[in-house]
């Protein structure tokens, strides 16, 4: 059987970039020949959500970085998933490893983001990931896995939701998973979901990797089977997400 998943590239634009700044990059995009096989998304800063959605070609999907876990109230400073719609955007990036190891977010926070965000109709790229000392420590698939539970456990309808595996040792530091290490992981990841999920499930989720994903690189960890995309963060920035995105070709 073909494989029915349609490669999802991601870019995480984090907490970077100015109107004029992501303007050129819009633009750049807007310009490029992408590969109309791949689903592309780009998460932009809360604010510029709206220049983003209305600057954007509409074959490019538009994503929040986080969001809150109710429509609305008395959360100063945060924001719900019906404002991120409101605003044009289908997309929202929970529980990436900034907002688990920065900002403190805890599985079972991460986990109620994830069931409101999809009850508000929101497509959910949901990151899990373990740190360093974990991975050294031989404890990866357990730290996933837990991660993975909490997430599924408020999950009713996979069809809109994108898990990515993103090794904290590998965000921003230049050091990529191995193909090899992806694929291990990603692997197990689906192996995970078909027997605590179901078979059709792990068949269709998509399972992107994220960490120092680069136009160097790219081509050959979106060759492993279970690789389905990719979450960029600083490469997302620059000309070579283009590449990134056509990394199937
Ligand atoms: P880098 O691509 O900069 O390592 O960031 C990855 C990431 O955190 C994407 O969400």
């Amino acid at each position: 059987m073909a494989n029915p998943r349609r490669f999802f590239v991601g870019g995480n634009w984090k907490m970077n970039g100015n109107k004029k700044e992501l303007g050129d990059l819009i633009k750049s995009l807007n310009g490029a020949a992408l590969d109309p096989k791949t689903e592309v998304v780009c998460g932009a800063p809360a604010i510029y959500i709206q220049y983003a959605r209305e600057m954007l070609d509409p074959k490019i999907g538009v994503s929040a970085q986080n969001c809150y876990k109710v429509a609305k109230g008395a959360f100063t400073g945060e924001i719900s998933p019906a404002m991120i719609k409101d605003c044009g955007a289908n997309w929202v990036i929970l529980g990436h490893s900034e907002r688990r190891h920065v900002f403190g977010e805890s599985d079972e926070l991460i986990s109620q983001k994830v069931e409101h965000a999809l009850s508000e109709n929101l497509g959910v790229i949901a990151c899990i990931g373990e740190k360093l000392d974990e991975r050294e420590a031989g404890i990866t698939e357990q730290v996933v896995f837990q991660q993975t539970k909490a997430i599924a456990a408020r999950v009713k309808d996979w069809e809109h939701v994108v898990l990515a595996y993103e090794p904290v040792w590998a965000i921003g530091t230049g050091k990529t998973a191995t193909p090899q290490q992806a694929q291990e992981v990603h692997h197990t990841l689906r192996d995970w979901v078909k027997k605590n999920v179901s078979e059709d499930v792990a068949n269709s989720l998509r399972i992107i990797y994220g960490g120092s994903v680069t136009g160097a690189n790219c081509k050959e960890l979106a060759s492993q089977p279970d690789v389905d995309g990719f979450l960029v963060g600083g490469a997302s920035l620059k000309p070579e997400f283009i590449n990134i995105i056509n990394a199937r070709q």
